[in-house]
């Protein structure tokens, strides 16, 4: 009862002091502030009193962040990332451990990573994740308000400036850390099955196993090209400002199965402490971007290599296309053989009324023209009837004239 109260109280109250405080009331409760401090997600050292013990946690150019596609810029100069001996694994085995805050396997120096001002060695590779559903969350990047399953993170250290990591993390552009957004899907990831495979044997905090080297590349994206870049920081206390971050643009997929053993199979709590407390939800929440920019190595057009579901949608984009493009021409074509009728027949009519006109008021029409003759016939016979009958006339007339 007394811890609650003072949790509740240590919010608001001076938290150094809270935590001193505590420490003489409840022995055992084994911290001391400073750079041992044991910090948690949640809880008395939680993610918003990360700041209160590591100063840097509390910066302004904190990750991880949010990517938010339309306000990157896109910068021609981010050429693809190459990284250098990730296949080359050799037989020597890699050194996997539970830190209490995530599993970590520490990489071989001769891994290093090309494309970068300045030559980065490998350090150390580590995941964040949730505690189950897809729709909870897990990964710390979020990129337009999605958030992944899980997050990979291939840290490295700028070894043509500084002599090694400790030194490097606490320089700007001293770290270059990879971060790879992890999903599910149906098929299982054989690459992250060289890590979950063995978290088994490492399920309490500072547990540690050799495992077989294995290539670090299949843990990767195909498109190592299309990527976002940004000035950030270490996910977890002490929150150095001191890495250049590069996180891929395309998710790899791991199965279900897979993530469940990665949110379920690890203890953040040692082992034989009898209040057992699972690893879950290891993942910082976004942290505001202040003024700083995202850049993208792509241009939203610039899809250059496509998943196969991408490139059926453009497939199908475009016979649909096609197919509504002949039926509007179809239909221009249509309409405009229509009108040409239209106008061909309106005119057909007039021109034959007007010929018509013509033909009956100027010309006489083939029958009348037949008909002629015998007209004129008549007419003759009318006018040898007619002058025959005024000649009789003429007599009848002239004759009582002659006589009166
Ligand atoms: C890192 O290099 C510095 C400077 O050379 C040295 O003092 C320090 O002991 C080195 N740290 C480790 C962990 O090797
Ligand atoms: C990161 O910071 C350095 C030094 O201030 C600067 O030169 C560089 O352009 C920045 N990079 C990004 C991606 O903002």
């Amino acid at each position: 009862m007394r811890f609650t109260v003072l949790c509740v109280g240590a919010r608001r109250a001076n938290m150094e002091f809270v935590a001193l405080f505590m420490l003489l009331l409840i022995p055992g409760l084994h911290w001391t502030v400073g750079e041992d401090t044991s910090w948690t997600y949640t809880g008395m050292v939680g993610q918003s009193e990360w700041s209160d013990y590591f100063p840097d946690c509390g910066g302004n150019s904190q990750s991880p962040v949010e990517v938010v596609t339309t306000q990157t810029k896109y910068d021609p100069g981010l050429t693809p990332l190459t990284p250098l001996g990730y296949s080359q694994h050799g037989n020597k085995p890699f050194t996997l451990y539970n830190n209490g805050h995530t599993a970590v396997i520490d990489l071989p120096d001769w891994m290093s990573l090309g494309g970068l001002p300045w030559l980065f060695s490998a350090v150390q590779m580590h995941l964040h994740w949730g505690s189950g559903g897809p729709s909870i969350g897990g990964s710390e990047h979020i990129i337009n308000g999605q958030s992944a399953e899980a997050e990979l993170h291939i840290v490295h250290y700028n070894s043509e400036l500084y002599p090694n990591m400790s030194v490097a993390m606490t320089q700007r552009d001293g770290l270059a850390v990879l971060g790879v957004l992890i999903v599910t899907g149906e098929e299982t990831n054989p690459g992250f099955n060289n890590i979950i495979n063995y978290l088994s044997r490492i399920r309490h905090a500072n547990q540690k196993v050799y495992i077989p080297a294995f290539d670090v590349q299949s843990l990767l994206p195909n498109d190592l090209e299309r990527y976002y870049r940004y000035n950030g920081s270490l996910t977890t206390p002490p929150c150095y400002q001191s890495v250049i971050w590069t996180l891929f643009h395309e998710r790899v997929q791991i199965s279900k199965a897979q993530l469940l053993r990665m949110e379920t199979l690890l203890y953040s709590s040692k082992a034989g402490d009898p209040d057992r407390m699972l690893l879950q939800d290891n993942y910082r929440s976004t942290q505001p971007l202040n003024h700083r920019m995202v850049f993208a190595s792509f241009t939203a057009e610039s899809g250059k290599e496509l998943s196969s579901g991408e490139v059926t949608a453009i497939v199908i984009g475009v016979m649909c296309g096609c197919v509504g493009l002949a039926v509007i021409v179809r239909f221009i074509i249509k309409t405009i053989r229509f009108f040409t009728l239209l106008h061909h027949e309106t005119v057909a009519v007039n021109s034959s009324t007007s010929s018509w006109d013509v033909l009956t008021n100027n010309r006489p029409a083939p029958m009348q023209r037949m008909k002629e003759p015998e007209k004129a016939k008549e007419k003759q016979q009318e006018m040898v009837l007619n002058s025959t009958s005024q000649a009789e006339k003429k007599e009848e007339r002239s004759s009582p004239q002659t006589e009166p």
